[in-house]
């Protein structure tokens, strides 16, 4: 039997500026993780997942209408991972077989809501680990990377695949995603195997070193939001807003590479300076958009953790899910974790997630 995991990621900073090619941010995998096996079976296959069976199907309402939201699905990631990494099998001249796939997840509570820990992204990333092993396709890292995002964007296609990078490589990175729309070109004419050798423009994906005393705190306020959705509506106002928008690209720009240098020069200061400018530019992205980003339980998160010398801002797509605090290593951090308990924030007993976990198979 093949077994696989792939972490969950929180972003750092640089949200949704990370949409457009060549704007860098700052994402961290996390030691939860979501665990595919596979094993051979005979004439009929199976997929079983515990991110599914009995998992209510969240839908919403579009002009009125109710629809179903594929993208928060995570069946759909599976099988867009398995028909990818499939097809990749057999241009390569493969022989397709049967096999029974489980997936397990430690990135989804019981009913259905999620964490905003990244769970579709390493759903992804681990289906196509599995299939990699129980195919002997002998991908590399950025291989791996690359299938997982061509399957995702088959999914969900507004989003920067910064997750994909975060579950496949670990640890701190700075991604700055693809020309999305050079890859829609390439993928009309080329075969997958050749789309996989390509250099995509605009991607660049590099580990960060962790400063000594870096503390990352993970604060979650509940009422989990789609990110696809919020993707949707900073998209639909960016067209209007150009001058503005524009302006935020390269601002979160500016502040992400500060960040990155405060990573590669040990400089926690530097750090914590640029997750409040972050955070501010998230503010001024909600003003241009209307978006909220920063809910009021997330702006209380972040003024606690700042009355204990925390630096902190929202993670991700914001909405609720998940607030983010940098500290020193040197600072305690009990009151602030009480502090979060009476303000009904749950801190996440989550760690940065750096080696490889033993693979078997
Ligand atoms: O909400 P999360 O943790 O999935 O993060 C989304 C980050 C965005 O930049 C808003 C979208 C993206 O795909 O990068
Ligand atoms: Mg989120």
């Amino acid at each position: 039997m093949i077994e696989v995991s792939a972490p969950g990621k929180l972003y750092i900073a640089g949200e949704y500026a990370v949409v457009e090619t060549g704007h860098p941010a700052i994402i961290v995998a996390i030691d939860q993780f979501v665990t595919v096996t596979v094993e051979t079976a005979r004439k009929v296959g199976s997929i079983q997942s515990e991110q599914y069976s009995g998992m209510p199907i969240r839908w919403t309402r579009r002009d009125g209408e109710l629809v179903l939201d594929i993208r928060e699905n995570p069946f759909h990631y599976i099988l867009a991972a398995i028909r990818l990494t499939e097809k990749y099998a057999r241009e390569k001249n493969i022989l397709l077989s049967f096999y029974d796939l489980k997936v397990t997840s430690e990135l989804d509570s019981s009913n259905g809501r999620k964490y905003g820990l990244g769970s579709s992204g390493a759903v992804t990333v681990a289906t196509v680990k599995a299939l990699n092993m129980f195919y002997a396709l002998n991908l590399t890292q950025i291989e791996i990377f690359k299938i997982a995002a061509l399957a995702n964007l088959t999914v969900q296609d507004n989003g920067s695949c910064g997750d994909i990078a975060a579950s496949c490589y670990g640890g701190w990175i700075a991604f700055s995603t693809f020309d999305h729309q050079w890859l829609q070109e390439q993928e009309k004419q080329h075969t997958i195997v050749e789309l996989i050798e390509m250099d995509w423009p605009g991607l660049s994906i590099e580990s960060l070193p962790t400063p000594k005393d870096l503390r990352l705190l993970i604060g979650w306020t509940g009422s989990p939001a789609s990110t696809s959705d919020l993707v949707d509506q900073v998209h639909r106002s960016r067209k209007e807003k150009m001058v503005a928008y524009q302006k935020f690209l390269q601002d979160s720009t500016l502040c992400v590479h500060e960040m990155i240098k405060g990573f590669k020069e040990n400089n926690i200061d530097l750090i914590q300076a640029m997750i409040r400018k972050n955070r501010q530019l998230l503010h001024e992205l909600s003003s241009i958009t209307g978006v909220l980003i920063e809910t009021p339980a997330l702006n209380k998160l972040c003024s606690l953790a700042e009355e204990y010398e925390g630096a902190a801002k929202s993670s991700g797509a914001g909405g609720g899910d998940c607030g983010i605090v940098i500290v020193d290593q040197k600072s305690g951090i009990l009151p602030l974790m009480s502090a979060w308990e009476l303000a009904e924030i749950t801190p996440l007993p989550l760690h940065v997630y750096s080696n490889q976990r033993k693979e078997k198979g």
